[in-house]
């Protein structure tokens, strides 16, 4: 599997200027599409030098065989389906079982997963004196990483990761388990009853009904709307090596409880760089107000002084656009038509969409809009508060957190993770007794 690549190190970059030259030799490995990586697995046992790669610009984590992205391309493959395909022909949880055990379901695998995990949609009952811990004006995310972590203290039947079919059952938990965990801290925040799942409905509809539905009335799922959350929920259930997969692919490399590592995927989605950018997107677009007033906003994005980013533009790996926002535009467009909702957010997306796009500034830097630019307007027209959208984020992505997870632990070689460092802090030195310092 290798070529030879040779490297010659030296003057330029070395901080201690010394200019020695150095030449080495790296393995390249290939995946099958995508850049080539060298290997410096060997790297500091042969040179005892390590990489520096602050923010994992050029570096492959791992292998894996989930998820490709090209991003100059705006390519997302899920097993090598286009995003497009799946999003249009296959529900989400066609796209579970196909990231979960790698290819597309038939009919009879569907329904057999389909029922069991809607088998395992209700949470233990102790589960919700955990909810009425939290204050009720809690941020949900704070509540989701809480709960999620909960999760690990109860299901003592399947905690050996070594075995496949506790992996499995696990798996099957996460993904039931989670719509029922986000509605319920909604329902918390809003001081309503939890409903239980009701496992006649599809997975979406059912975490519709979950979220919206009172015990004093009949709910209908709204079937647009339903398809609508199924695919949000397909466009978000992976995306290769982000930081909350990295995260819980890191907490698992432990051997840690996969509950624990799930909850520590949910603390890093929440940041805005992350999944908290569709939230900050819809703040942006209420404080921006008019579409008047995008010139004003587009300048001062612009000016490096002003610390504001256009949020929902921009990706670590797209430099074109981001497949999955141009599913959430059409998909944006049908919510809003059939919920007769006209929102003046959308308008002032359309309008920042439109100048950003024509501007130098995002052109040169590949800046287009990602996911979350539209999804959050989405969300708002069905009806889900702002803080809930990480969550439904949170939601979507576990599968691919889990299957990730499942994946490393899977593979024979599995290692802890441990990254090394670029050490710039004081040389060895002696305490001086207080007394004297
Ligand atoms: N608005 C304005 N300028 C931007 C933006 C933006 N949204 N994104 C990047 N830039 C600029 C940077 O200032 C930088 O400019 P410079 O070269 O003059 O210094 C250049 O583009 C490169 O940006 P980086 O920050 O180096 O890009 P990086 O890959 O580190 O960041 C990120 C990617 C974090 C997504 C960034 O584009 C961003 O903050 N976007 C807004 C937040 C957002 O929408 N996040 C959602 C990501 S998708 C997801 O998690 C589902």
């Amino acid at each position: 599997m290798a070529n030879v690549v040779k490297l010659k190190n030296g003057g330029a970059g070395d901080n201690k200027g010394s200019g020695n030259d150095m030449s080495v030799t790296l393995p390249v490995l290939h995946g099958t599409v995508g850049p080539d990586v060298l290997d410096v697995r060997a790297l500091y046992k042969n040179t005892g030098k390590f990489t520096y790669d602050p923010g994992f610009m050029s570096t492959a984590a791992c292998q894996s065989g989930i998820t490709y992205i090209d991003g100059d391309k705006g390519e997302l493959l899920y097993r090598g389906y286009p995003i497009e395909q799946l999003a249009e022909k296959s529900s989400y949880l066609e796209v579970c079982y196909l990231l979960l055990f790698g290819e597309l379901p038939n009919r009879a695998q569907l329904e057999e997963f389909e029922d069991t995990v809607m088998d395992h949609t209700m949470v233990h009952e102790q589960v919700a004196t955990f909810y009425h811990g939290f204050r009720p004006d809690a941020h949900p995310m704070s509540i989701l990483c809480g709960v999620t972590g909960a999760l690990a203290s109860f299901y003592h039947d399947s905690t050996d990761i070594h075995n496949p079919r506790h992996r499995e059952v696990t798996a099957y938990r996460l993904i039931a388990k989670m719509p029922t965990l986000v509605a319920m801290a909604h329902k918390y925040s809003m001081g309503q009853p939890f409903m239980y799942p009701d496992n006649n409905l599809s997975y979406a509809g059912n975490f519709l009904r979950m979220m919206f539905a009172v015990p004093t009335k009949d709910y209908e799922v709204n079937p647009i709307v339903e398809q609508a959350m199924d695919r949000i929920f397909t466009l978000h259930a992976d995306h290769e090596q982000n930081a909350s997969t990295s995260t819980v692919r890191l907490a698992g490399s432990s051997g840690a409880n996969p509950f624990a590592c799930i909850a520590a995927g949910v603390a890093t989605l929440w940041g805005p760089l992350h999944g908290g950018a569709n939230e900050a997107v819809l703040k942006m677009l209420q404080e921006i107000k008019n579409e008047k007033n995008v010139p004003a906003f587009i300048d001062k994005v612009k000016d490096k002084l002003s610390d504001t980013k256009l949020m929902g533009f921009g990706h670590r790996v797209y430099k074109n656009f981001d497949p999955r926002a141009k599913i959430m535009r059409e998909t944006c467009h049908d919510v809003l038509k059939e919920l007769n909702v006209s929102d003046p957010a959308l308008d002032v997306a359309l309008r920042l969409e439109e100048v950003a796009l024509s501007d130098p500034y995002f052109i040169e830097r590949k800046l287009y809009p990602n996911v979350d630019f539209y999804s959050g307007i989405i969300l708002r027209a069905i009806g889900i508060p702002t803080p809930m959208f990480t969550c439904l984020f949170a939601l979507a992505r576990t599968t691919g957190w889990i299957a990730h997870w499942m994946e490393m632990i899977g593979e024979p070689e599995q290692k802890i993770g441990r990254p090394r460092q670029l050490y710039t802090g004081p040389v060895r030195r002696d305490v001086v007794p207080l007394p004297k310092r």
